[in-house]
């Protein structure tokens, strides 16, 4: 199977074509439960890492044991991933409470129990510099398509070319980033950027804490931090049943672009980024 055939296009996005019409028909309609707590992101911006630390801290806090079956990993909501049976939606429906629930969709498209928030759900947005994202995302696709048993080799010039096209896995990327910052004034949601968390991962943990209302004490949550530094918690994923989720924990750093980009590819970026972020209130650190 070739490489350009795995997306299409729908209400401007580019979507991984599990991501099926039928799918996104039903999502909207998806019940979130109050006390669900979200991850909506744009892939490879730090999904895991979320959901790995709130899962700590719920554990900290005795909301769920360490076997909970809330830890299983079903996946975003719309997409049936390569090595499930069915999409993340199905499987969650049955999922006892409290639920992790992951979404990739952009805000237009997700379930409204999370674009338009009620009671005490709680969503978290992990945001992510373009150009790493755009690294991760590469590397991860290759793994993602050898375990779909495509052979194609994508390539990075290619890549990186229709990062800022919108046409790699629910891009536009800059529409997906800025559609959730408009929800940036509800209390229902908190944003987090990779760069800030990698910075000082203890201060993240606190902030996280006290958004999701738990009480922690300090050695605690001193703790929580330890055990979610990448190497870490790299144990975990790369032990984890899913094959997906194997492939998750790379490097884990800031600023592994400049590894990948040519001088000219970061212009091009450099470009594209001002064009669609400079007349906004949202900046990403490049480092
Ligand atoms: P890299 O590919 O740059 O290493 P997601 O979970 O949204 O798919 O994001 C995956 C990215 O988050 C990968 O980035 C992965 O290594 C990184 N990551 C996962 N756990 C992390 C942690 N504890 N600390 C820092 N980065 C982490």
């Amino acid at each position: 199977m070739s490489v350009e055939k795995l997306s299409w296009e729908y209400k401007g996005f580019t979507l991984p074509l599990d991501v099926t019409k039928e799918i996104l028909d039903v999502l909207p309609d998806f019940k979130i439960r109050d006390d669900d707590i979200v991850v909506a992101s744009f892939p490879k911006t730090g999904t895991h890492w979320l959901r790995g630390i709130v899962a700590k801290i719920l554990q900290a806090a005795g909301k769920i044991d360490s076997s909970a079956d809330s830890l299983i990993d079903a996946g975003p909501l719309e997409i049936r991933t390569p090595t499930a049976t069915q999409p993340g939606y199905l499987t969650q429906a049955n999922m006892p409470s409290p639920r992790f629930v992951v979404t990739h969709l952009p805000i237009e498209l997700a379930p409204k129990g999370i674009s338009k928030p009620q009671n005490k759900v709680k969503i978290l947005v992990p945001m992510r510099n373009p150009k790493d994202t755009a690294v991760s995302l590469y590397h991860f696709g290759k793994k993602i398509l050898k375990l779909m048993g495509v052979t194609d080799d994508v390539q990075w010039e290619e890549f990186a070319h229709n990062f800022t096209k919108g046409k790699v896995a629910y891009g536009p990327f800059e529409d997906h980033v800025l559609g959730w910052w408009q929800m940036r004034d509800d209390p229902h949601f908190l944003f987090l950027k990779y760069e800030d968390m990698k910075k000082d991962l203890l201060s993240a943990v606190k902030t996280i804490v006290a958004f999701l209302e738990v009480d922690l004490d300090e050695s605690t949550i001193k703790g929580i931090a330890e055990a979610s530094t990448f190497n870490n918690m790299k144990v975990d994923l790369d032990n984890s049943k899913v094959a997906e989720t194997q492939a998750i924990a790379r490097k884990g750093i800031i600023g592994d672009w400049k590894n990948m980009f040519t001088p000219e590819q970061s212009k091009a970026f450099d470009n594209w980024y001002e064009e669609k972020f400079s007349e906004t209130d949202f900046a990403f650190d490049f480092e």
